[in-house]
């Protein structure tokens, strides 16, 4: 009797604790990754960039700061789309689900300095949204 509720407590006290580290989605699990490829579109570089969802919500309304934002090679907009304030929307408007990434190109010299600036985590029962201002941008 008495171990069945010592039990009963410890599943209740870890489901306490997951749910508290699904709450630790910030900007900061929102990874980005740049590669430089070996070709070169019209004299400039190509980077291939990778976005990652490091956390176990899905993140919503993905904006990224890209200041000076430019490629010689199209993107397609539904999944990278500049905005023209120094922004880009990343998918826009659609789920980035938990552990999944988005992979993009473009190509420009120098490479465009990317960070995440907004996310709205999309948890499934409730949404919560992190923001941050673009302090470290040089
Ligand atoms: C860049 O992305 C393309 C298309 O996904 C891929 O074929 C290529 O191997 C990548 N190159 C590098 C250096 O990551």
């Amino acid at each position: 009797m008495v171990s069945s509720l010592k039990f009963f407590f410890t599943i209740l006290l870890l489901s306490f604790v997951s749910k508290g580290l699904s709450q630790e989605c910030t900007l900061d699990n929102l990874k980005i990754d740049q590669h430089r490829t070996q070709r070169i579109i019209q004299g400039k570089p190509k980077w291939n960039v990778t976005v990652t969802n490091n956390c176990k919500c899905g993140r919503l309304g993905i904006v990224l700061s890209c200041p000076g934002f430019k490629t010689v090679e199209v993107i397609d907009p539904a999944i990278l789309k500049p905005t023209n304030d120094g922004r880009c929307l990343l998918i826009q408007y659609k789920i980035l689900k938990p552990h999944d990434s988005v992979k993009f190109s473009y190509a420009w010299d120098p490479p465009i300095l990317m960070l995440p600036q907004k996310a709205l985590n999309f948890c499934g029962d409730k949404s919560s949204s992190s923001s941050s201002k673009a302090t470290n941008n040089p």
